[in-house]
């Protein structure tokens, strides 16, 4: 949904951002601004900042930043459109109607009939395993060790053993037959009419995010096959785009997610105070789940089963993870054969030890190659090698892969110098890499000139939105191109267009970067510490201080580009005329 500008900026202007984090996070005041413990990563003393000034938040310890919408994004894990959403219905705002066409609206009505039909069913399992007929159902779960107040939090129920009581339920509450089929709730045939697709089982509603029932899966209560049944895939129910548990694991707080095969698993280690585990749904682990994981975080923890299958569906999910840009880590939880056995045998606490220790993942990929190798024998130990060498060359940032050898050479005991000479030679054969150079030691990004002109750009750039009085007195030495980071650049060109028309508003700049790298990185920029000085003098002097180092390295910027831009030279020109007048130049802040 996209919604006009205008009320997207009226919607933040009625939302104090002050206000609406004090709902999250206790604040208090300190000097202009407020501070307390960041809600996005662990901390004791507090380093998050929120500006009532330039409504935008930002935490010195971890770098997170924005508005408020961004605020709600990542705190909530809201979509953009959600976060508008909720803060106008705060404010009173009302939003527009979307305006659907007609078969849009068949299928959107569809599509809530049958997620009414599915909540319908599971109030009606719910309910029936409370009752005298649910008992069988009732004694298998907590002789599985579920708590009632587990039971009632997954919605677990119970199908009878009769073959067509849900469809009658249904049927007789206004459903027709054929939703229910298409729900995928009963089947239908010829000769007898339609019957329940689950019957005498113990019921698992499957929730999407927003917990809405969207399918079911049901086990038997015993040794039966199949040992679950699970809903076919609906208009409402995608298998390969939810994840059960997600509805619970988003706000979990955790900063990983432990993605394991089963029901039951998930709801183990939640009961055991888990609640980032989450479970595909009967089938294998999909790029469009990896992608839901990286809404909420970095991290996953696989928890498969150790045997043949177990192992090849962890690499598989290894091989997602890493594509979508995720890290994997592996539990290993032995003797046991899943989280549940585990949790059941050992508890919580042992079980958080192997949270702890799990095993990164291109190790555990190492240790499932090497059982093909027997490592005595030095052909064999060779080719092993080269194997690791090839894996190694996946890793295409340098820094990384370089920190890779150094680990696997260590670990493996081989030269950390012939490994290295092994990734190199199979990286050139096969171009997959460029050369490996070890980066020199001691250098580091903060001391590089472009790092230090960023930082007087930040700094001027906070200076002026805080004190724009200031820009008039020195308009005709600066300009947006002086500010050669790019996304700086964006910000000089509106912060000064703002400043002319006399109404300065920071987070509003903000709303102009779409990736939330960048939303951070103006945060940021406008949390830039600037020295608290107090006499007159001191602070014009590190005010000009400042402006001539963006121009110096401005005028550097654009001498270097003379060649290769058009308007490097122009830039040059009338950057050294404004520097040399600026250098002699008192800059009065009265
Ligand atoms: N599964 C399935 N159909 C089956 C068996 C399994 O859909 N016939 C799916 C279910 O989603 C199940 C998961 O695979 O939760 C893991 O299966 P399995 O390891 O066999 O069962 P557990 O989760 O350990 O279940 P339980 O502890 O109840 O035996
Ligand atoms: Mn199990």
């Amino acid at each position: 949904m996209y919604y006009p500008e205008e009320l997207v900026e009226e919607i933040r202007m009625k939302n104090d951002i002050v206000d609406v984090i004090s709902g999250y996070v206790r604040l208090q005041r300190k000097g202009g601004s407020y501070f307390g413990l960041c809600p996005f990563h662990n901390e004791k003393s507090p380093s998050f900042s929120v500006s009532g000034a330039k409504q935008m938040y930002y935490c010195f310890g971890c770098g997170a930043g924005g508005n408020v919408f961004t605020f709600l994004m990542n705190y909530e894990h809201y979509t953009f459109a959600e976060s508008v959403k909720a803060l106008a219905e705060r404010a009173g705002v009302a939003l527009p109607e979307i305006e659907y066409s007609d078969e849009m609206k068949k299928r959107e009505s569809r599509r809530q009939r049958l997620l009414e039909v599915n909540k319908e069913a599971a109030k009606y399992f719910y309910y029936a395993l409370r009752q005298k007929e649910g008992e069988q159902g009732y004694r298998y779960l907590t002789g599985r060790s579920l708590s009632d107040e587990t039971i009632h939090k997954f919605g677990l129920g119970y199908a009878s053993k009769y073959s067509d009581d849900l469809t009658k339920y249904l049927k007789s509450k206004g459903y027709d037959e054929t939703l229910i089929r298409d729900a995928g709730l009963c089947s239908i045939d010829e000769k007898h009419g339609a019957h329940d697709k689950f019957w005498n089982r113990v019921m698992f509603p499957i929730q999407d995010a927003n917990h809405r029932v969207i399918g079911f899966g049901g086990r038997v209560m015993g040794d039966g096959t199949p040992k679950y049944l699970n809903s076919p895939e609906t208009q409402v129910f995608d298998k390969s785009r939810n994840l059960y548990g997600l509805n619970f694991a988003r706000t979990a707080r955790a900063d990983n997610m432990i993605l394991c095969e089963g029901y039951m698993d998930v709801i183990a280690m939640h009961q055991a105070g888990f609640h980032q585990a989450v479970a595909s749904l009967g089938t294998a682990f999909t790029s469009g789940q990896a992608s839901l994981i990286k809404r909420y975080v970095k991290d996953v923890i696989l928890s498969y089963d150790s045997d043949g299958a177990g192992v090849k569906a962890a690499l598989r999910a290894i091989g997602i993870l890493k594509e979508a840009g995720l890290s994997g880590r592996v539990l290993n939880l032995e003797p046991y054969k899943d989280p549940d056995e585990f949790i059941k045998n050992l508890g919580a606490e042992k079980f958080q030890e192997r949270i702890d220790a799990a095993e990164n993942s291109f190790f555990f990929e190492l240790r499932i190659l090497q059982r093909d190798y027997n490592l005595k024998d030095p052909d064999q130990k060779t080719r092993f090698h080269q194997e690791i060498a090839k894996k190694l060359c996946t890793f295409e940032q340098e820094v990384e892969r370089e920190n890779y050898i150094e680990a696997v050479a260590e670990r493996y005991h081989i030269g950390f110098d012939s490994l290295r000479e092994l990734v190199r030679s199979y990286a050139l054969r096969t171009g997959m890499a460029k050369e490996v150079i070890r980066p020199k030691s001691g250098i580091q990004k903060k001391n590089t000139p472009e790092e230090g002109a960023k930082k007087a750009q930040r700094l001027l750039l906070n200076w002026l939105s805080e004190e724009p009085k200031l820009y008039p007195k020195i308009e005709k030495y600066i300009s947006p191109e002086d500010f050669t980071d790019e996304l700086y650049q964006k910000v000089a060109q509106k912060l000064f267009e703002e400043i002319k028309a006399g109404s300065v508003d920071p987070a509003g700049i903000i709303g102009l970067f779409e990736e939330e790298e960048e939303q951070r990185e103006v945060a940021a920029l406008f949390h830039a510490k600037l020295e608290s000085l107090e006499d007159r003098k001191e602070r014009e002097k590190a005010f000009h201080d400042i402006l001539v180092s963006v121009k110096t390295y401005s005028y550097q910027y654009y001498a270097d580009r003379l060649g290769s831009d058009m308007s490097a030279l122009k830039q040059m020109i009338d950057g050294k005329k404004a520097l040399e007048e600026l250098k002699n130049t008192h800059i009065s802040f009265e």
